[in-house]
């Protein structure tokens, strides 16, 4: 079989020791992703991700929080009318209200919660330890009556009394909860201390523990992980991390770290998680980062030489995992940093075959844009290279320049003339322009029949003083989006630069010519 994940081996030597498997996935983007600030999905967008969470395989969905809105209900009552394989579940505060509002939209499982916290006792509930408890249990105990799963969660367990925690799960526990979700709500534990808590949570309770991770210190992921590794069995995650202030656990990364570091074996079908981190990223309009793990634009690119050497000898020298498996292909960007191995790959790619050395001057010119601050894109790449393909001999050029004036001056409007050869007939032409160069560039643009657009202009200086040699590089591009570089050296700005446009000009035609006859 295919290898597709290639990672440390010093994560099986710790692994021995673990028994880490059945692992469920809970999902809530469309609940605490939907806190994210700025974020609100209507019945249309809930339906969508939910099917796409379906498909992906999730365990659970969280779909929102009923008592939100009257179309926040209507909503989860859609998405409980889909017929999904996940759960589907809706969050309720301890109370019956909230209950009541949940189970009309016919959720299969009921998520209630109370803070338990010291400061969210004392600031916010200001209710007292066994206040709380009662209303946590009364909160169990109702939701099961009415036949459905019910998960319950400490909110600000990770700041909440290790005793009293314990006290309070074992008491929804006996009420009859079938989860009991570990909410890290404000972010503000560390891994060590998550596995610690775990553990004993783990020990001290015969029901399956889950975790809610936030990032405000960057450590959603890690934690859950940890949760895991202390015998956490579900763990709750959004699509790119949305969620209340940084966000929650990752679902991409989390899953995908489940996978292939700790060999979870999992139901899921992860070639969908490119396709519903772009769907959720449009519907939500939080862009990915482009650094993001797994989803991120550069997850899986690479630009510098030495990654992109090793990476086309062996994809697993820079990738810890085939792409393929989340979704994705590998890429390969040129820029600044790029080597030969890109260039000439890309181009092979793009059934363009150049020498080492044209290569190589393509490698110069691709650093020196990308050093002037212009991103390349392959279309770039194609025009560079097409600069080197048709060279056009001087018995084939089909356009020649004849004859130009330019008149421009103080108080004048720049006015060139020009005449062409083309393929043997005599063509004048004049314009005007801001400038002597864009005055001649345009007379020979009326003078030409295609219609051409000037993408790019550059000109460098060779060597120093007003007699100083100069280099043109222009870039052309037709009605048919074929793009031609021309390139000349002289010491006159306007005439290379109508050199270098004229060339352009040829090599459009000659690689138009080919396109057709092939
Ligand atoms: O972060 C949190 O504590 C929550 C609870 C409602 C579970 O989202
Ligand atoms: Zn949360």
């Amino acid at each position: 079989m295919e290898e597709v994940i290639c990672v440390s081996d010093y994560n099986k030597k710790v692994l021995e020791k673990m028994n880490i498997q059945g692992i469920k996935i809970f999902d809530t983007t469309l609940r605490d992703g939907e806190q994210t600030p700025g974020v609100a999905f209507n019945i249309e967008e809930k339906m969508k991700i939910a099917e796409s969470l379906d498909l992906l395989g999730v365990d659970a969905i969280e779909a929102g929080f009923p008592i939100t809105s009257a179309g926040e209900k209507d909503a989860i009552k859609k998405v409980c009318d889909m017929g999904l394989k996940a759960k589907v579940c809706g969050l309720a505060r301890s109370n019956k209200k909230d209950i009541d509002i949940a189970l009309e939209c016919n959720v299969d499982r009921v998520h209630t919660f109370i803070a338990t916290s010291p400061i969210h006792r004392e600031f916010k509930l200001k209710m007292s330890k066994e206040e709380i408890m009662r209303k946590a249990i009364e909160g169990v105990e109702y939701a099961k009556d009415h036949g459905v799963e019910v998960e319950f969660s400490c909110e600000d367990a990770t700041r909440t009394e290790l005793e009293y925690l314990k006290e309070m799960h074992r008491a929804v526990r006996d009420a009859g909860a079938d989860y009991i979700n570990v909410p890290d709500t404000v972010g503000t534990i560390m891994p060590k201390a998550m596995r610690y808590l775990i553990k004993e949570l783990v020990d001290d309770i015969n029901i399956p523990i889950s975790v809610h991770c936030h990032n405000d210190f960057g450590l959603a992921v890690a934690n859950s992980l940890a949760a895991v590794e202390s015998g956490a069995k579900q763990v709750h995650c959004t699509i790119n991390g949305l969620g209340e202030r940084a966000g929650n656990a990752s679902l991409e990364e989390t899953v995908m770290s489940l996978m292939a570091l700790y060999g979870v074996r999992f139901s899921l079908d992860t070639t969908r998680l490119t396709y519903i981190s772009k769907l959720v990223s449009r519907i939500s309009g939080v862009v990915v980062q482009p650094n993001k793990a797994i989803v991120g634009e550069n997850a899986f690119a690479h630009e510098s030489g030495i990654h992109v050497h090793g990476v086309l000898s062996k994809a697993f020298c820079y990738e810890p995992l085939t792409p393929k498996l989340v979704g994705r292909e590998s890429e390969i960007v040129v820029g600044k940093h790029t080597g030969i191995h890109a260039v000439e790959k890309k181009l092979k790619d793009f059934g363009i075959g150049l020498t080492k050395e044209q290569i190589l001057e393509i490698v110069d010119e691709v650093k020196r844009i990308r050093e002037s601050g212009k991103k390349i894109t392959d279309e770039d790449l194609i025009a560079i290279a097409a600069g080197y393909v048709a060279k056009v001999p001087d018995e084939e050029k089909e356009v020649k320049l004849e004859e130009m004036s330019i008149i421009s001056g103080l108080h004048i409007t720049p006015t060139a003339t020009a005449i062409l050869n083309i393929n043997g007939n005599k063509k004048i032409g004049s314009n005007i322009g801001n400038g002597a160069v864009d005055a001649a560039l345009n007379a020979i643009k009326s003078i030409v029949p295609e219609k051409i657009t000037l993408e790019e202009y550059r000109l460098e200086a060779i060597t120093g003083g007003s007699d100083a040699l100069c280099q043109v590089s222009v870039r052309i591009i037709n009605e048919d989006n074929i793009k031609a570089i021309g390139k000349s050296v002289g010491s006159d700005i306007v005439m290379t630069s109508v050199n270098a446009t004229i060339e352009a000009i040829n090599k459009l035609r000659k690689i138009g010519k080919e396109a057709k006859t092939k």
